[in-house]
């Protein structure tokens, strides 16, 4: 079972616990849930507006190129294969 879940954030939340920081991964890339590992430095060159899935070598491809839109040039209308 597997479902794509979107994360808008780029990086970590800073949160204050006692006399310690703590960041939380909140981009959805670290390994090391519910800490930041610093994975989320692979969405630094993301551009505006596209939605993007990463495999789990952390490889970006544009959710776009998997699940053509009705305007995208890629789309293929069901039943025209
Ligand atoms: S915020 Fe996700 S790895 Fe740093």
């Amino acid at each position: 079972m597997s479902r794509i879940i979107r994360h808008d954030a780029t990086g970590p939340a800073l949160i204050e616990i006692g006399d310690k920081v703590v960041a939380v991964c909140q981009c959805g890339l670290s390994r090391n849930k519910p800490f930041c590992d610093g994975s989320h430095r692979a969405t630094k060159d993301e551009s505006p507006g596209v939605v993007y899935a990463y495999d789990a070598e952390q490889k970006r491809v544009s959710v776009d190129d998997l699940f053509p839109s009705p305007g995208s040039k890629r789309f293929a209308p069901p039943g025209s294969h």
